[in-house]
């Protein structure tokens, strides 16, 4: 399945993403996470988005777009991906059409929305801590460490991302409204949206998210097909 994750910082596309990706045996492939590796490792690509990620801007369509687009040629995509944080812009969505149409002639599959206030988002955003070893994704409230500031894990030292401070996270917000949300519009005119209640517990999330997509994983493979010509999803997407 070849499948797209959107929604406002702090939704939870990260935490479902790993489920999600698991359970169809996909890749989950997350440009946040490959940028973060990158400025971790200080790489060109790294230093060149670093300024962009601190400020809660958006790094440039070309250094986006080229990074997805090798991530894609790898082998595992091949049979089908779960991309979380890209597209994040109508024309990064354009050129993800175009790479797929030019790859293997096959299309998106489903754009699955996670739904969170932003008064939700924030809460999550201002509580998230991150192993600096494993990289697994804690909150002070909603699913804190055994030891504050230890990955139960791996006792990695957890730290803040620079970015979940109150105002980049004002700053994402608006940058999501501006800039991202309008993909919503965008996949729902071409018939492969579906819409999730993202709040509540991650387990309750991931049940609602697989349940969405169960429809589209037992349809035979029709590459070059969307959800608009499968039956209608369960949150009329
Ligand atoms: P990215 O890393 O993609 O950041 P984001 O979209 O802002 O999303 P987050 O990772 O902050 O949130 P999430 O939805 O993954 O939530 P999570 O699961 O962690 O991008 C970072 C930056 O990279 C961007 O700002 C930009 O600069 C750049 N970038 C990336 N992609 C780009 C692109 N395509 N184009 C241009 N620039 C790009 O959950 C958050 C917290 O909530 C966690 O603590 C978690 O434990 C908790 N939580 C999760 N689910 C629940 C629940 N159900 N109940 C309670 N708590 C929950
Ligand atoms: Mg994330």
């Amino acid at each position: 399945m070849r499948l797209v994750l959107v929604g406002p910082p702090g939704a939870g596309k990260g935490t479902q993403a790993q489920f999600i990706a698991e359970h169809l045996s996909v890749p989950k492939i997350s440009t946040g996470d490959i940028f973060r590796a990158n400025v971790s490792s200080a790489t060109p690509l790294g230093l060149q988005a670093k300024a962009y990620m601190d400020r809660g801007d958006l790094v440039p369509d070309d250094v986006t777009i080229d990074m997805v687009r090798l991530r894609l040629q790898e082998p595992d995509a091949s049979q089908g991906f779960l991309l979380d944080g890209f597209p994040r812009t109508v024309p990064q969505a354009q050129v993800l059409d175009d790479i797929l149409s030019e790859t293997d002639g096959s299309k998106l599959d489903v754009v699955l929305e996670l739904v969170v206030d932003s008064e939700e988002v924030v809460r999550r955003l201002s509580g998230r801590r991150t192993c600096r070893t494993c990289n697994h994704v804690w909150h002070l409230d909603f699913d804190p460490p055994t030891v504050e500031g230890t990955c139960d894990l791996d006792d990695g030292e957890l730290y803040q991302r620079d970015d979940d401070q109150a105002e980049t996270i004002q700053n994402r917000l608006e940058v999501y409204e501006l800039s991202t949300a309008p993909l919503v519009n965008y996949y729902a005119g071409r018939g492969v949206l579906v819409g999730i209640d993202a709040t509540g517990p991650v387990d309750d999330v991931t049940e609602r998210a697989i349940d969405a997509l169960r429809p589209l994983e037992h349809s035979p493979k029709r590459p070059s097909h969307g959800a608009a010509d499968l039956p209608p999803l369960p949150d009329g997407g």
